[in-house]
């Protein structure tokens, strides 16, 4: 059969779908979800306009005007399915000390057993969508294939965007190559004659990684992360246990990492170009990092995107460690993004974008806070009448706080040229930057590479609206990746501590590390440091420290700079409002020490020792320092 579409549980496959382990498991899943019908997705521009038009004829999306948003359309979700849902999140290892003990664990047995009744009919009256897709450039050795099954066909256009989509995932995949099988459902059957909602999901939500098998089970949620399955759950949970099991493989091989990070590269004036990957919690400003344009005083540098989320790094036949983005757009947060924050990311966004849960406004475009004067009127993310008094009296928010764009990489102005390289781009530098408004300075260096594990490990965030939850509490988010590793956290840390080792060992040149937090909070409660392009001035020491230009100054736990070591031409930034953001308190650091403990406590049983040791180091030099 040549045509993509296959009608009800008539199993056979188009022709250019020839891996047999592909077929098998799509035949289950049909058994078991017992769909309507099945859709091969081509990946084509064509398809993508169809199913576009079928989301507008369903009522999910709305086509915005043409000519102010040409190629774009919004996405209203439920209000019950509106970010990813943490304590719906499993990590299914066969042991559960494998998973460790900052995620939620359920035996594999049981887990099945419990998901078997809800995917047991949950596609009735819908189409299933088998959506091929690549995670890094097709072909790549660094790339790696999933397919996702699912109802939801938001879902089967935003894979497009997000990941390297298409009818050309088939020919890299042959007869027996190896994929990651991703099954997603809304967990919305029709019955017959049922009429459809706009935005169908359950209010029972499963987001389930099966490690030892490589296997992503999701139910119940059409939003993001718990969704879009190659993006948090195979480029971070399951990626995460590939690169650390590749490291127990052959010998010699030191496997790899899978990083909740942006990729940028920074070249100076004279033409001498810098990459740096730097992990941020969700809803941090990560893809304003990346796409940062340099402030006044910082003629002649650029800074260009190669990722803006996830990051994959393999050590390179020349020692380094090499980066790739695996994905292919930015599934970015709209509120806050302005032509002043972010004027390349409001370029990307001129057209062929997929909003969700932003506010319509009357002349048929998108606005969210922060984004511009607020619009005399507009329709709010749940489809109410929104004016600035409305939100005034009822604090109600135009877009919700988590609302988000789709959109390809291909569209931001400050791409890299290298963004799509197989090969990777070389890291000079990671950062880690916790959102903090206390404690944590602007920017230290870590004095090794222990030590900046130990920093890495040990950051703490408060929460933002990326997440179902309290909004504004610190947390402990090891390297900004709480939420997203696969296995033991302790496991991971050793893994970064055996793999620097061993780099170290080879004579190879390692990333310098450091840590950033641009959200210190003064006495009136505003933040202090002004962001966004001014966090060039930042980027600018540490290059100037990549290239031993200036000392720093050593403190308790690393190098952080004086004030006269950035560059503050074209900004007002005087030596106190300096001090407020790089100044060490004392006892907040001593209260923050215990915050470490609690956490080394929590994950005790397989802790790496040498982050014991290197806490007692610290904890010495903050007595005596
Ligand atoms: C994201 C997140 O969507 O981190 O990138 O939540
Ligand atoms: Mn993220």
């Amino acid at each position: 059969m040549n045509s993509p579409v296959m009608q009800g549980l008539n199993l056979q496959t188009p022709a250019f779908v020839k891996n047999a382990r592909l077929i098998a498991w799509v035949a289950d899943m049909v058994a078991l979800c017992k769909p309507e019908r099945v859709y091969w997705c081509d990946g084509s521009q064509q398809e993508y306009d169809r199913l576009c038009q079928q989301l507008v004829d369903a009522g999910t999306f709305r086509k915005l005007d043409p000519v102010k948003r040409p190629g774009s359309y919004l996405a209203w979700s439920d209000p019950n399915d509106v970010a990813r849902v943490e304590d719906r999140t499993f990590i299914c290892s066969r042991n559960k000390d494998d998973a460790g003990p900052t995620n939620n664990w359920m035996a594999p047995g049981e887990m099945r057993a419990t998901l078997q009744p809800l995917f047991d009919g949950c596609m009735k009256g819908r189409t299933m969508y088998v959506v091929p897709f690549s995670m890094g450039p097709l072909g790549s050795p660094i790339a790696h294939i999933g397919i996702e099954l699912s109802d939801s066909p938001y879902v089967a256009v935003n894979m497009r965007i997000m990941t390297r989509m298409g009818k050309a995932v088939y020919d890299v995949l042959g007869v027996d190559g190896e994929f990651v099988p991703c099954l997603h459902t809304v967990g919305a059957p029709l019955e017959p004659g049922q009429k459809d909602v706009s935005w169908p999901c359950n209010k029972t939500k499963y987001i389930v990684h099966y490690p030892e098998t490589r296997e992503i089970w999701s139910y119940g949620s059409g939003y993001g992360g718990n969704a879009l399955l190659g993006k948090k759950c195979f480029a971070l949970r399951i990626a995460s246990v590939m690169g650390r099991q590749e490291a127990n493989g052959p010998a010699g091989s030191l496997g790899w990492l899978a990083e909740h990070m942006l990729i940028l590269g920074v070249t100076n004036p004279q033409g001498k170009k810098y990459h740096v990957a730097a992990a941020f919690p969700s809803a941090c400003g990560k893809t304003n990092f990346a796409m940062m344009i340099p402030p006044k005083g910082f003629e002649g540098w650029k800074v260009t995107t190669i990722g803006d989320d996830i990051a994959w790094i393999k050590p390179g036949a020349d020692g380094r460690l090499h980066a790739i983005n695996p994905e292919a757009g930015y599934f970015g947060v709209a509120p806050g993004t302005n032509e002043q924050t972010n004027p390349n990311c409001m370029a990307s966004l001129d057209k062929n974008v997929i909003f969700t849960n932003v506010a319509l406004t009357d002349d048929g475009d998108v606005w969210w806070e922060g984004m511009s004067a607020p619009p005399a009127h507009a329709i709010d993310w749940q489809g109410k009448d929104w004016t600035p008094q409305i939100g005034k009296d009822t604090g109600a928010k135009a877009a919700h706080p988590n609302a988000r764009f789709t959109v390809a990489a291909t569209n931001n102005p400050a791409l890299d040229e290298a963004w799509d390289d197989p090969k990777g781009v070389p890291i000079d530098a990671f950062i880690f930057g916790g959102r903090r408004s206390t404690t944590v300075p602007l920017v230290t260096e870590a004095q090794d590479w222990v030590e900046g594990v130990y920093m890495a490990a040990t950051m703490g965030s408060e929460t933002t609206a990326a997440i179902v939850g309290q909004v504004g509490v610190v947390r402990r988010d090891p390297f900004a990746m709480l939420p997203f590793i696969g296995y033991n956290m302790s496991d991971y840390f050793q893994h970064w501590l055996t793999l620097g080792r061993k780099l170290e060992a080879s004579g190879a040149k390692l990333p310098r590390i450091f840590t950033t937090n641009w959200f210190r909070k003064g006495a009136d409660g505003k933040f202090v440091w002004p962001g966004y392009g001014e966090n060039m001035r930042v980027l600018k020491w540490m290059i100037d420290r990549l290239e031993g230009k200036v000392p720093g100054t050593r403190h308790a736990f690393g190098i952080s700079p004086s004030y006269g070591e950035l560059n503050w031409e074209g900004l007002k930034f005087s030596a106190e409002q300096f001090e407020q953001v790089i100044g060490i308190d004392r006892a907040a650091w001593a209260k923050e020490l215990q915050l470490h403990e609690e956490l080394f406590e929590q994950l005790a049983s397989r802790l790496p020792p040498e982050l014991k040791t290197t806490k007692a180091r610290i904890e010495q030099r903050l007595g005596s320092s």
